[in-house]
């Protein structure tokens, strides 16, 4: 039997790909920061075949949060995959307004998950197998005026899961850097309706299994996002300028 580990297991992208992997009877350690959103889930997920559920209530917002959030999951024995799924997207405006909004954005999305990754992968490294899986953005391929914070974050999530491949090259530990596109959950409430076409967790979530199943490093999703971003890279600066992204 599979045992899962999800840190922010509340996430929209998260819950769904746990509805996946609890369909296939997983074993499940969930971790958030709201007890009563944490049980709906677990309730949720129990309900859709679910082994088990292990329900761990932590801030993930300072690095002793996610230390404890780490060894709570493998304290009941091995994980075969961890999930790092926490995040929190303020927009640029707010970050300008207020510099402990940037602050925080740079911190959770950048050092957390970096710290979460880093110290999930040397469980998994000590358990001689398993998968890590580290969701990134996009946003973390180039700064762009709308969110660099958020961007600049992720890009930090970026080489990191770069460096601990390399690290973990040649053994029977994976590590998957997600780079989701805009995606309809509760982090883009604000974008619904927009012309901005989101994609649905479901669709995400179904490429994060995928890519854990077949231990790839890197997934873009929806799939486009792979081309998207290869032209937006590779876009002259002045041309790049020139555009509102
Ligand atoms: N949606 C997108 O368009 C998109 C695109 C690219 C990448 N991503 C990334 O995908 C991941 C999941 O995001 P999502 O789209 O699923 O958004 P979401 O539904 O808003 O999930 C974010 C999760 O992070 C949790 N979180 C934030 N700060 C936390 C803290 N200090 N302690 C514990 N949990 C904390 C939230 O907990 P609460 O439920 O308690 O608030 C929530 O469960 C994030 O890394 C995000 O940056 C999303």
């Amino acid at each position: 039997m599979t045992t899962v580990a999800v840190l922010g297991a509340t996430s929209g992208i998260a819950q769904a790909a746990l509805r996946e992997w609890a369909g296939r009877g997983a074993e499940l350690r969930l971790v958030a920061r709201d007890p009563d959103k944490l049980a709906r889930v677990g309730a949720d997920l129990e309900t859709r075949g679910a082994s088990s559920v292990t329900p761990v209530v932590l801030d993930l917002g300072t690095d002793a949060g996610v230390r404890s959030a780490v060894e709570s999951v493998f304290a009941e024995g091995p994980v075969d995959i961890v999930l790092v799924a926490f995040g929190t997207m303020p927009s640029q405006a707010d970050a300008d307004g207020d510099e402990s909004v940037a602050a925080t954005l740079l911190h959770v999305n950048g050092s957390l998950n970096v710290l979460a990754g880093h110290l999930a992968a040397l469980r998994l490294i000590e358990q001689g197998r398993g998968s890590l899986a580290i969701i990134g953005s996009v946003a973390g391929d180039r700064g762009r005026q709308s969110n660099y914070l958020y961007g600049a974050a992720k890009a930090m999530v970026a080489t990191a899961a770069s460096g601990l491949q390399h690290r973990v090259a040649g053994t029977n530990v994976s590590v998957t850097l997600v780079k989701p596109g805009p995606t309809a959950t509760p982090m883009t409430d604000h974008l619904r309706g927009g012309p901005l076409k989101l994609a649905k967790a479901e669709t995400v979530a179904a490429d994060i299994v995928r890519a854990v199943d077949r231990g790839k490093p890197v997934v873009y999703t929806p799939r486009k996002w792979s081309l998207i971003m290869t032209i937006i890279k590779l876009l002259p600066r002045q041309l790049f300028e020139r555009t509102k992204l």
